[in-house]
């Protein structure tokens, strides 16, 4: 069964193809018009993706060697997300489906991160995952294909978010976690002990307590010995941030691993790219003797191989959708007690 997949919820235009087991194909169209504002500008960001998903798609199509032909379904993002994109995704993908005369399938962004990671693997069920990006820090319980019960989330800030705001703060580009990982690996992050917030309490997270611990630490540096000071301990600081965020991070997989009894953990999301994580989460893994699966950096962050991935696991459980699929921005799961 050959999918063509569409990914359009936030800043990059995706489009891929995948068969049975096979990723064909997958073309990823980042939105540089964003960096000047600090942020994501929703209104910029529908019209990039309306400027370039024909190439986009057209691009996948070709470099899979695949025609409308041999492509059973369509797969796209319906949300959660930014309205505007995800309607220029979803119309787009509806037209195909008129056209081509096949089925489509909506897709829940948050259920392709964590399938992002049978693109090459394949983790067996049960397993918790850790979904770790821009605008979500959840963990699931996933007994079954598509089946995925809440465990604890984000009261605030998402973990991305965090990285984000805080490289802001440090007079970092947009988006700061990719530079704040690449400088964290020549810092100690031992040089400040940034807050760890609800250690004790349950499996969910809060991190806006961090960014302004930051910033309260920056602001006691006097005015005019702060560009030196960043110079000299900008690795540093990013360090002992990355620290404080993947210590979190790592604490909760652990706890919600030990009180469901799971033999295996995923860890997706734009976040599960960075190197810090990884590391303490693969050494985790080791210690609780349960098989640990993180996507390859390039689908932890969005793409549409995952949806492509995730559409197909919908079709092999009879999920198609019709023309009347909407968009959503949120999305809420159903939660679960086990451990939290
Ligand atoms: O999953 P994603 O591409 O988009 C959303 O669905 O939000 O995640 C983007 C987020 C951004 O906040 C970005 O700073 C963060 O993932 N990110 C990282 C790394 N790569 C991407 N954060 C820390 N370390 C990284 N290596
Ligand atoms: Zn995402």
């Amino acid at each position: 069964m050959m999918i063509l997949g569409i990914e359009s919820s936030c800043d990059e235009t995706a489009a891929a193809v995948y068969s049975d087991g096979r990723l064909l194909s997958s073309v990823i169209a980042s939105q540089a018009d964003h960096v000047a504002f600090g942020g994501i500008v929703p209104e910029l960001a529908s019209r990039a993706h309306e400027r370039v998903i024909w190439h986009t798609v057209a691009q996948a199509m070709e470099k899979a060697g695949v025609t409308e032909d041999n492509v059973d379904a369509i797969a796209v993002t319906e949300g959660p997300g930014l309205m505007g994109s995800l309607l220029v995704g979803l119309c787009f993908a509806k037209g195909l489906a008129i056209q081509w005369n096949k089925p489509i399938v909506g897709v829940n962004h948050i259920d392709a991160h964590i399938y992002a990671t049978y693109i090459d693997e394949m983790p067996e069920m049960p397993f918790v995952s850790l979904v770790v990006s821009g605008g979500h820090t959840q963990i699931f319980y996933v007994e079954r294909p598509l089946q995925h019960k809440l465990m604890g989330q984000t009261r605030d800030d998402a973990a991305g978010e965090a990285f984000d705001k805080i490289g802001k703060l440090l007079g970092l580009e947009y988006p700061a976690g990719p530079e704040i990982d690449r400088l964290a690996r020549t810092g100690d992050d031992s040089f400040y002990d940034f807050p760890r917030a609800m250690m004790k309490k349950g499996l969910d997270f809060s991190f806006s307590g961090l960014k302004t611990s930051v910033l309260y630490y920056l602001q006691d540096i006097p005015k005019l010995e702060q560009e030196k000071f960043l110079k000299e301990h900008m690795a540093d600081l990013c360090a002992s941030i990355s620290a404080a965020i993947t210590d979190v991070l790592i604490h909760k997989m652990r706890q919600a691993i030990r009180s469901t009894g799971v033999k295996c953990a995923i860890i997706a999301g734009g976040v599960s790219a960075n190197s810090m994580l990884r590391e303490k989460a693969h050494k985790m893994a080791g210690e609780l003797g349960v098989s640990l699966h993180i996507p390859h950096p390039v689908y932890c962050t969005d793409n549409a191989a995952m949806i492509a991935v995730t559409g197909w696991f919908k079709m092999k459980e009879g999920m198609t959708d019709d023309l009347h699929l909407k968009p959503y921005a949120r999305h809420k799961w159903e939660k679960v007690g086990i451990g939290g």
